[in-house]
């Protein structure tokens, strides 16, 4: 059996100071990659819908899609913490019908927690799906499947009002069993007195510093999208150019005959090739 990364062992690192470091991973060369280099948890989102299948948002995401690209994680990895995102309309209806689906991405998927947005309105149904012994980490602030009625990608939480609420969300998430909280877009002063307040950690994307961890989208930090950066990211590098780059040079080889060279090639043994050659 894996040895991985338990919710236990994240909450543990809130209490001992350590951050968190949590990002996107959708397939099984990420998964090998990223667990290589020390993410604690790898987290297949629902950006998968924008970021790999090219959906111009996250709502027409489906179970199926989610649960294709968890496997692929969860065979790329061992020791991780995996967790997969609830897609759109797959925890909004019911307590109940979230619970299958959640079941769903544990029992077929593999992952070991999952994650879905909103605050009060879905602690009932956190509290039902981890009574049954799944593990849930919530999200507010921003909530890219309720973009409809917020009007945009836009920071939340910048008036009193909406501040209060914040923290109230946190709040509830906590009480109905969450075991970590992803703020998307919040002020950086109120994602630390979140952040004080509560006893599970905070994951922050947008959030400022003073979270108990940070998540990024895979495609955001290693730079494979040219033509959006939202201001939250930070590119480590230009994944993208390079990949082209490369591309671009196999291209030209290819058309000049210069690959494969006989390096790359199978040869006949000499003497096989004589016969054959008197043969033919
Ligand atoms: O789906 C996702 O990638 C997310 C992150 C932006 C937190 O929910």
């Amino acid at each position: 059996m894996d040895n991985r990364i338990s919710i236990t062992d994240l909450k543990a690192k809130k209490k001992l100071g350590e951050r968190i470091v949590m990002m996107t991973c959708y397939d099984y060369p990420a998964a090998r990659i990223l667990e290589d280099a020390g993410v604690d948890i790898l987290f297949i989102g629902d950006t998968l819908g924008m970021v790999v299948l090219g959906y111009d948002t996250t709502i027409p995401v489906t179970m199926d899609e989610m649960l294709h690209h968890t496997k692929a994680v969860v065979r790329g990895s061992s020791r991780a913490h995996v967790l997969a995102d609830m897609p759109f309309m797959s925890y909004q209806a019911s307590s109940e019908e979230a619970l299958r689906n959640a079941g769903r991405l544990l029992k077929e998927g593999g992952a070991q927690s999952v994650k879905l947005e909103g605050g009060v309105r879905v602690a009932d149904t956190v509290r039902f799906i981890v009574e049954a012994g799944i593990p849930v980490m919530g999200h507010i602030g921003l909530t890219p499947q309720s973009i409809n009625q917020l009007g945009g990608y836009k920071v939340q939480g910048k008036t009193p009002a909406t501040a209060v609420r914040l923290v109230n969300d946190a709040a509830a998430l906590e009480q109905a069993g969450a075991y970590a909280v992803v703020l998307e877009c919040v002020p950086a002063q109120l994602a630390r007195t979140i952040s004080e307040r509560l006893t599970i950690p905070t994951i922050g994307i947008g959030a400022g510093p003073h979270c108990d961890g940070q998540v990024q989208v895979f495609h955001d930090l290693l730079g494979l999208f040219d033509s959006f950066v939202p201001r939250h990211a930070k590119r480590y590098t230009k994944l993208g150019a390079e990949i082209a780059r490369a591309v671009r040079a196999y291209a030209a080889e290819v058309r000049e005959g210069t690959f494969p060279t006989e390096k790359e090639s199978f040869m006949l043994d000499k003497a096989v090739f004589s016969e054959t050659a008197r043969i033919a």
